[in-house]
């Protein structure tokens, strides 16, 4: 690396001192510390510091509470509870290794709204945060961080934290620099309105604006975001799909929307991608997003000629995507703008914007509850991330999920929920691959009889009118048999399957 390339990259030559190893930088994270580290859905993350951190736990064990803006890549989650780093951990994770930690009460995780975080910080809640360690494409001349493939909490972090890690990662296009918009609201209770009037609005500073004397540390580094692990759509999830867009094209035909549908957002993992990509099939036209995550999805859109904008808080591809968009990255990114996730989720935003929010679920009851968390009621998946966020204020909040999990050992529509993240008052759709059930304006025992019959598995819907009829012979305004609401839990720990034998 010559000194012009690094000087593109850090444009305040003073501060060309404060480049150091990633070990030296991990020394400066002391036991107890609360540290906010940079990276949503594998994108953006520090790559090098919290790897240095998990090597150096092995000889000099310590502990830190570790807030993220949410998923982090490359195994860090792992790494860092392999090494016994993380006390505590916020706001969502996706790691196997970390899930086990947590449900063994080894990690205290705080599953928490995405929109959240930094208000709780900025109001002292939580925090104060002792080192941001967040990624940038650059820092310029009057220290202002330029962010990679996400914000999350990054911005807020760096402007809240004593001191700041910065890696410098080459890998990550210089293109990037102008995609960020990065507004912070004001203090309460005398904020004023986030300016914020189209997915395309513009309303910040592309760099995160910090003073030069913050930044304790820099490190290089040179390696790529963690690809993702999205799978190809499939039988189902094409099926869920082809429902979804013919309900859009009945809400056409209806008045209520219009070709150009209301901006769209789309939770994480497969299911949600399958059924993004699957909008390129129908007739709809200048889409826009106001999500929080880009999957591959959203290229394809792009390319179809079907997605006018997209504005998010990172992009999260897999490996032939990432290479294929910023390879050419200028022919999107004057259709992109990345925001920090307090913007991308803020309530008030998706409420006056009329977003239509699509989430999975793992598991949803014949009231329409939804649990997008927890398994049995007991094991934490990965968090409630955005979903919540967009649940509740959506314009049409939406649920997918396969009607089976575990090759048909668990039906996704159960009599009671055994967890619930989002009630029977912030969920209007529900599909599976068997059909669709629109809650709207119906009360819960009509809920009930269309939830069974149009997204439950044909092989578990005796089971669902068994209990529903019972329940209902015993009345109430939402019919339960409360002594059997979670048997089908029950029997799943005890069997291995929910089905009556
Ligand atoms: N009970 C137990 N396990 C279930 C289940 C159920 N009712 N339904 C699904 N699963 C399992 C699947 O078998 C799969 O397990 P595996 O990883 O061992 O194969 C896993 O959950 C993931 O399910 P999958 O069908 O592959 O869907 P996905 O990748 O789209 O993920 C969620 C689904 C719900 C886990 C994921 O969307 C999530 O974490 N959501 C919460 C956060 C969120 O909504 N964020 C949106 C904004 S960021």
């Amino acid at each position: 690396m010559t000194p012009a390339d690094l000087s593109a990259r850090i444009r305040n030559k003073a501060l060309l001192d404060r480049i150091v190893s990633a070990d030296e930088a991990a020394a400066l994270i002391k036991d107890g510390m609360v540290v906010g580290m940079s990276g949503f859905t594998k994108a953006g993350d520090a790559k090098a510091v919290p790897v240095a951190m998990a090597e150096r736990a092995k000889a000099d064990p310590f502990k830190i509470t570790l807030i993220t803006g949410a998923s982090l890549g490359h195994d860090i989650d792992r790494m860092l509870t392999e090494a016994k780093v993380l006390a505590r951990r916020m706001p969502f994770q996706a790691d196997p290794t970390l899930r086990k930690a947590i449900n063994r009460g080894e990690v205290m995780f705080i599953d928490q709204h995405l929109s959240e975080t930094v208000e709780h910080l900025r109001s002292n809640q939580l925090g104060p945060i002792d080192y941001a360690i967040v990624e940038a494409a650059a820092i310029n001349e009057d220290g202002g961080l330029v962010p990679t493939t996400s914000i999350g909490n990054s911005a807020s972090f760096a402007i809240l934290a004593k001191k700041v890690i910065v890696e410098i990662n080459l890998s990550q296009p210089m293109g990037l620099d102008g995609l960020h918009d990065i507004y912070i609201p004001s203090k309460r209770p005398t904020r004023a309105p986030i300016p914020l009037m189209a997915c395309d609005s513009r309303v910040g500073t592309p760099y995160v604006p910090i003073p030069p004397e913050k930044i304790a540390a820099i490190v290089i580094t040179n390696e790529t975001d963690s690809a993702s692990s999205v799978l190809p759509s499939d039988a189902e999830t094409s099926a869920i799909a082809r429902h979804l867009i013919a309900f859009f094209e009945r809400e056409v035909a209806s008045g209520r929307l219009d070709l150009t549908l209301q901006p769209l957002q789309a939770g994480i993992g497969s299911i949600a991608n399958s059924v993004l990509q699957g909008l390129a099939d129908g007739p709809f036209h200048h889409l826009r997003l106001y999500s929080e995550v880009l999957q591959d999805s959203t290229f394809d859109l792009f390319d179809a000629g079907k997605l006018s904008f997209a504005s998010a808080s990172s992009i999260t591809l897999s490996a032939p995507y990432a290479e294929r968009v910023f390879g050419s990255f200028e022919a999107y990114k004057d259709k992109l703008i990345l925001r920090p996730q307090e913007i991308s989720n803020h309530p008030e935003i998706i409420r006056r914007l009329g977003i239509i929010g699509i989430n999975t679920a793992l598991e949803f009851d014949i009231y329409g509850n939804v649990n997008s968390t927890h398994v049995d009621g007991t094991m934490m998946m990965n968090g409630i991330g955005g979903s919540g966020d967009f649940a509740r204020n959506a314009y049409l909040s939406i649920f997918v999920t396969k009607s089976l999990a575990k090759n048909g050992a668990i039906s996704s529509v159960v009599p009671m929920v055994s967890h619930v993240d989002h009630t029977e008052h912030d969920v209007d759709i529900l599909v599976t691959e068997c059909g669709l059930a629109d809650l709207r304006e119906l009360a819960p025992r009509e809920r009930a009889a269309l939830i069974i019959e149009n997204c439950a598995h044909p092989d578990y819907r005796p089971q669902l009118r068994d209990y529903f009829e019972r329940a209902v012979a015993r009345g109430g305004h939402t019919p339960h048999l409360i002594e059997e609401a979670f048997a089908w839990h029950v029997r799943r720990q005890k069997t291995g399957s929910m089905r009556e034998s």
